[in-house]
């Protein structure tokens, strides 16, 4: 059984995982949002302008009452830099699936690692998950290596299981950590 607290403010060492407001939305649009890079192996368009931004965060600020929604702005140095998120997740199973991404002017500083161990931490320990996944494709091998350096293993690889936004089918590397493993690594 899942005890639901809602998107809590977590601190880590050099991050502030916070809830978003409507006031973020420029950050975001300038520093992530809005980049082709940063949105090249994930679900949705680049921002065409910040009205998408302000609009995405209307409707995000409106679940933050719903006790199992999870999804944090990652602060780094009093700047909103990035997102991590629980993108799917089933109350069954205590399973879910983490999403994450950042700007790309703070890539290779362990920064998403640091986010993805603390909201590991935060999901098995308070939330009570049985197991989390954490997919990537292999063409993204910085986001399987984030995983990894959390703890998570490849289980497999879904093949061509992702259709991209320039329209490719990628294979999809599929980690996950268990309550167990979890526990035995702390
Ligand atoms: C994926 C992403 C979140 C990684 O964030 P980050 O803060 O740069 O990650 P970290 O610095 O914590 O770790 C990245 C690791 O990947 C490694 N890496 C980077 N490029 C790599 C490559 N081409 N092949 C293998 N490893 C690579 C880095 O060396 C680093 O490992 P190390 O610390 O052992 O050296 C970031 O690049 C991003 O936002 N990308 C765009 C969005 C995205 O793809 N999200 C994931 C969707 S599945």
């Amino acid at each position: 059984m899942l005890n639901h607290i809602g998107t809590t403010t977590i601190k880590t060492k050099r991050l502030t995982l916070r809830r978003f407001t409507p006031q973020d939305a420029e950050a975001m649009y300038s520093n992530w949002a809005s980049d082709a890079r940063v949105a090249k192996f994930l679900t949705w368009l680049p921002h065409e302008s910040i009205e998408v931004t302000k609009a995405l965060l209307n409707d995000w600020c409106t679940h933050y009452d719903e006790k199992n929604y999870y999804n944090w702005l990652i602060e780094f140095e009093g700047q909103a830099i990035g997102n991590i998120s629980v993108v799917k997740q089933s109350e069954r199973d205590c399973s879910c699936d983490l999403g994450y991404c950042m700007s790309q002017k703070h890539w290779g500083k362990g920064i998403m690692t640091e986010a993805a161990k603390a909201v590991t931490d935060f999901l098995m320990g308070d939330v009570g998950m049985h197991r989390i996944v954490i997919e990537n494709a292999t063409e993204n091998p910085a986001s399987g290596c984030v995983a990894r350096k959390c703890g998570y293993t490849l289980e497999g690889v879904r093949k061509e299981a992702f259709l991209s936004l320039d329209g490719r089918w990628l294979d999809i590397c599929h980690n996950a950590i268990l309550k167990n493993e979890w526990l035995k690594s702390k």
